[in-house]
Parts: structure tokens; sequence; C-alpha cells
């Protein structure tokens, strides 16, 4: 499925499962993207697709079909109506089985962050994807971000010369939404941390950095080595905040508080990524890259940009110069076109609704998918094999090559091409 496009379809049906903090959200841009149209929700939680369907008629949308009440609720939507794309935001645990059954409905996929939680699942999307024809992929929205686009149209400019290494992650105090009984349902974030050390969601820095680095299109990553810190940051807070009453008190935290992963790559490059979301810190997603010629970081920047580079022949007085200057050199095209549209239509600064915007794009145009399941599944195989690397003393493994070899061959991803959407 490398360089095979979407099935051509003039307006793209959406189906929705998952409908909490995400997905209750997320309806929005999907339902505001011209050409889309949101025909059925799903959650669990019947309430929680009654809530979304009346909001979509509120919102002068057709009244979408609702199926909720059990567990397999979803593969009645699945069954019952014709969809062109499924967007799945339930907890984890449940995105392979949804993904999957997308897949086989005939229906494109695109699945929030892990694609799948463990290897051989992961693979098992991949050959469901080769089955079945139709997409899945990651809905990583971070690497549509502005700094993140231009970064990587810099780097395949030649602005940082050959490029050496990479960093990038996800580090967010989600302390007091882990122990907020009201936010992840059931908790079921939180009881993450109680059974895996493991790097969960360094997807949102990966992501970027491997666009940058031309990864499954020309480089590949060759092999994964992390390691943990001790699991602190949870049980402080808990000590602190939470009444004795709460359900927390049961749980065994052994998630480390900064889980680090080393990548290194067909070309010789190196990759690190951090998550944390347990101690008490500002948000970044770190996204830097460095070459022969400069470097360039985010999130410690001044100006419109808040990011930071330093490039031969440009700079050559020992001091950080701000990015302002090349962001508006290596803009790409989505932000010039729709960036207005993202900021007013979604969350995340606009990238959600770029993604939602692109996707459904590129269904309606026939495109092949900015971001596919080889791409979705090397990101994601960090997380399980991270797990496997820190049992094993921070040990090197050999990465898996889901393209099955292709990995070397040049070809389009992210950095794409102008395109107009269809009236
Ligand atoms: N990309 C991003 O920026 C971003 C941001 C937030 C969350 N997320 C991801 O979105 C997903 C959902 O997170 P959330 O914060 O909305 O969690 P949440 O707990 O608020 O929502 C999950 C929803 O899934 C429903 N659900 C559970 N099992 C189901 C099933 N079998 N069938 C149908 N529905 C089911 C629950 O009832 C709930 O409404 C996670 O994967 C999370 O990592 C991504």
């Amino acid at each position: 499925m490398i360089g095979v496009p979407f099935a051509q379809r003039d307006t793209v049906r959406i189906g929705l499962i998952g409908l909490g903090q995400r997905g209750g959200t997320m309806w929005q841009g999907w339902a505001a993207v011209p050409g889309a149209r949101i025909d059925a929700v799903c959650d669990i939680r019947a309430d929680r697709a009654t809530k979304v369907a009346d909001q979509l008629e509120d919102d002068g949308h057709d009244r979408p079909r609702e199926f909720g009440g059990s567990e397999g609720s979803f593969q009645d939507m699945l069954d019952e109506v014709k969809l062109d794309l499924v967007y799945i935001a339930t907890p984890w645990e449940f995105h392979y089985a949804h993904g999957k059954a997308a897949l086989e409905a005939g229906a494109n996929a695109a699945v929030e962050l892990p694609i799948a939680t463990e290897l051989d699942e992961i693979w098992d999307l991949v050959g469901t994807v080769e089955k079945t024809r139709n997409h899945l992929f990651l809905s990583e929205n971070c690497c549509y971000g502005r700094n993140e686009l231009a970064m990587m149209r810099a780097a395949h400019a030649g602005v940082f010369g050959d490029l050496s290494d990479g960093a990038g992650g996800y580090c967010h105090d989600l302390r007091p939404l882990l122990f907020d009984e009201d936010y992840y349902t059931d908790h079921w974030r939180r009881t993450w941390h109680t059974k895996h050390n493991r790097s969960f969601y360094a997807m949102h820095g990966l992501g970027p950095v491997a666009n940058a680095m031309d990864i499954n299109r020309g480089d590949r990553i060759t092999t994964i080595s992390a390691q943990a810190s001790a699991a602190r940051g949870l049980a402080d807070y808990r000590k602190r905040f939470m009444p004795a009453d709460h359900p927390s008190w049961n749980d065994t935290y052994v998630t480390g508080d900064l889980v680090t992963c080393l990548h290194e790559t067909e070309k010789g490059r190196s990759i690190r990524t951090e998550l944390n979301t347990t101690t008490a810190r500002p948000y970044s997603r770190i996204n830097s890259i460095q070459g022969t010629r400069g470097l360039f970081e985010d999130y410690v920047g001044t100006g419109d940009s808040g990011a930071r580079i330093y490039v031969e022949p440009d700079h050559g007085d020992d001091a950080w110069h701000s990015f302002d200057p090349f962001l508006e050199e290596f803009d790409h095209w989505l932000w010039k076109e729709v960036g207005d549209d993202a900021e007013a239509n979604g969350g995340h600064g606009g990238i959600d609704y770029l993604l939602q915007w692109r996707t459904v794009q590129s269904i309606r145009l026939g495109l092949v998918p900015d971001i596919d399941v080889y791409d979705s599944a090397t990101w994601c195989a960090a997380v399980p094999m991270s797990e496997m690397s820190i049992e094993q003393g921070g040990a090197t493994l050999e990465y898996p090559d889901f393209t099955r070899g292709r990995w070397s061959e040049l070809r389009q991803g992210i950095d794409s091409k102008q395109k107009e959407m269809p009236k």
C-alpha cells in the first residue's frame, strides 16, 4: 500500500467511535471540512452519542445515526452504515480492534495515538491494510504543526546540511487530568501507568522528526534502546492532593517519569524521544533537528514562532536567532491556504483541523495519504519496544522494517504539493 491512493469519493462519509474528551470535540472539525459529512457516531456510553448527534443537528448538520450502549456497538455501526472514514478516539487498548474492524468493513481509519499498543497488533494492522486495500493511519496532528512542517521543509531544502540527529517527544504535565475522575473515562489513562513502563505517546515528537529525515522514504529506523527514570511523579502528586478515599490509592505506578528512547537510522542518524507526563514542567514536544550546517530548536525561542535556529552561512556569531524569517520562507502551503480556518475551527492551535481538512481533501481527490500505515506502524512500534528494551536493561533492539525493504524508495509524504479542495 506504499504510494497507493485513497479510493476517490466526492463526499466523505465519516463515522466516529469514542466521543469523550477528544472525540466529543473533534466532530466539530470533521463536520466543518468542505465535502465531509458525519453519518454515524458511536460511544459505548449511548448518552455521549446522543449528545454529539444533538450538537451536530444544532449546528445545522443532518443528524447522524447513533450507536451505543454496548461493547459491540461500534461493530453495529460498521455493519449498518457505509462509511469512507472512521475516526477512532477510544482509550488506547481499543484502538487495534476498532481500527481493524473499520478496515474490514471497507472504510479507511484515522486512529488516535497509538494505532495499537502491541507489536503483533501493529504488524496485523499493516497486513490488514494490505489485504483490504483501505488505509489506516495515525491521527498524528502534531505532524501538521506550523513549526514542525516548516522545520521539515527547511531540512528538505538543505538548510541544515546533512541531518545528523533530531529529538522530539511529549512532555506535558498531565497529573491533574490523570487524577480527575471526570476526565479520562474510568481513569483508563492512569491505569496504563500501573501496568507498563514504556513510552506511551512519544509519536507527537517522533513523527515530525521522522518526516524531516524521510524515514520510510529514503532512510529507516534500525534500532531502539530505551531507559526509564523512577516512577515518582504520580505518587508524589497523590500524596499531596488526593483525599484518602480517592480510587488512585489502590494504584502502584510503574511508568518512569521520564522515558527516553534512542533510535539509530540506516543513514547513521540518531533520534531521541522523551515521554514525561507525570512531573511538574511546562509543555514541550521538544521538536529539534541538527545537521552538519546548523540546528533548529522549538519551544525555547522568542518571536512569533517560539523557535530558534543557528545555520551557516546566515549565522556565524555563536548565538541563537529567531526562526521567524525561516518560518515565513518555509511555511507549508496548508498553513497559508487553510491556517485561518484551522485556527477558527479546531483545537491545539489549528493542527487538528489541518489534519482533518487534508485527510478529507486527500480522499476527495484520490491522493496518496500524507501519513500511511507504514509510517504509523514505525512511530508506534516504539511504544511496546521501549518496554522490551527497558525490561532488558536498556538493550539495543533491532527495529522492524514495516515497509519490507521499500523504505529506500524516495517518495512524497507530508511535504506535499499544493492542491485545491474540490468545490
Ligand atoms: N492527538 C491528540 O492531540 C489527542 C488529544 C487528546 C486525546 N487523544 C487520544 O484520544 C483518545 C481518547 O482520549 P480521550 O481523552 O477522549 O479519552 P476519554 O476517556 O475522554 O474518551 C474515550 C471515549 O471512548 C469511549 N469508549 C470506550 N470504550 C469504547 C468502546 N468499546 N466503544 C465505543 N466507545 C468506547 C468512552 O466511553 C469515552 O467516551 C486517546 O487515544 C487519546 O490518547 C489524542
